[in-house]
């Protein structure tokens, strides 16, 4: 898969990607990001790729002639399957979501700023918006991050069989079980005994048991959606 990252800030990406297992994938070659710098790709001598709004108001606004000039370009180069703008107004990140993009070959993430993009942008260039939550960061880049991993574990030959993406939360609408590691007994608080008994079967069915547990006590929307 291959991911293109559009950005003022492309430094930001350094800390999230490039460690444990983002920067795996990418030295496995299971996943190729490109970072591209949008101030490479404006005319203006001063590199600025921002403007003031019409008719006013607090706030720059990216302009559309640098993202359509790397937009462009790309589209050149190969076919891209989703174009997406990362925006608080946008789809709401869920499993789902990143299970679809990583089934994905190439993907474009433009990461907004400021008051926002051109709403031509919006209109014309992008297949897709996608937001990470209902909050306002100050630039789209942390959210591209968050989703980009949240695709790339999904990757296969990412995760290995132990941590495996299939037993994550959410994956079948349910929240993971609890999980212990050793000291047994750590200052009187024990490690349920069932985890101890060797018993996979009991194992299993107690973890499935917490599982719905969870759910309901956390997350009961996600049980009530598959009721109907
Ligand atoms: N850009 C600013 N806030 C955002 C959010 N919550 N999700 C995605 N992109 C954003």
């Amino acid at each position: 898969m291959r991911i293109d990252i559009i950005t003022v800030l492309p430094e930001i990406f350094a800390g999230s990607l490039d460690q444990s297992i983002m920067k795996r994938a990418q030295q496995k070659g299971i996943v190729d990001i490109h970072l591209h710098q949008l101030r490479d790709y404006t005319a203006n001598k001063h590199r600025q790729v921002d403007d003031y709004a019409f008719g006013g108001g607090a706030g720059m606004v990216l302009q559309i002639e640098p993202i359509w000039n790397i937009i462009e370009k790309l589209k050149t180069e190969r076919l891209y399957d989703e174009i997406i703008y990362m925006s608080p107004d946008g789809e709401l990140l869920n499993q789902k979501i990143a299970n679809n993009l990583s089934l994905l070959n190439n993907i474009i993430l433009l990461c907004g700023h400021y008051k926002g993009v051109d709403e031509r942008v919006r209109q014309y260039l992008i297949t897709k918006e996608i937001s990470i939550g209902n909050y306002v960061l100050s630039g789209g880049e942390l959210a591209a991050a968050v989703l980009s991993d949240a695709v790339i574990r999904l990757l296969p030959g990412v995760l290995n069989d132990e941590t495996s993406a299939l037993s994550d939360s959410f994956q079948d609408d349910l929240i993971a079980p609890p999980v212990y590691t050793r000291p047994v007994d750590f200052k009187n608080m024990k490690v349920p005994e069932i985890l101890l008994s060797g018993h996979q079967k009991n194992i299993n069915e107690w973890r499935h048991n917490q599982s719905i547990e969870r759910t309901l006590q956390r997350r009961p929307e996600l049980i009530k959606k598959n009721d109907n």
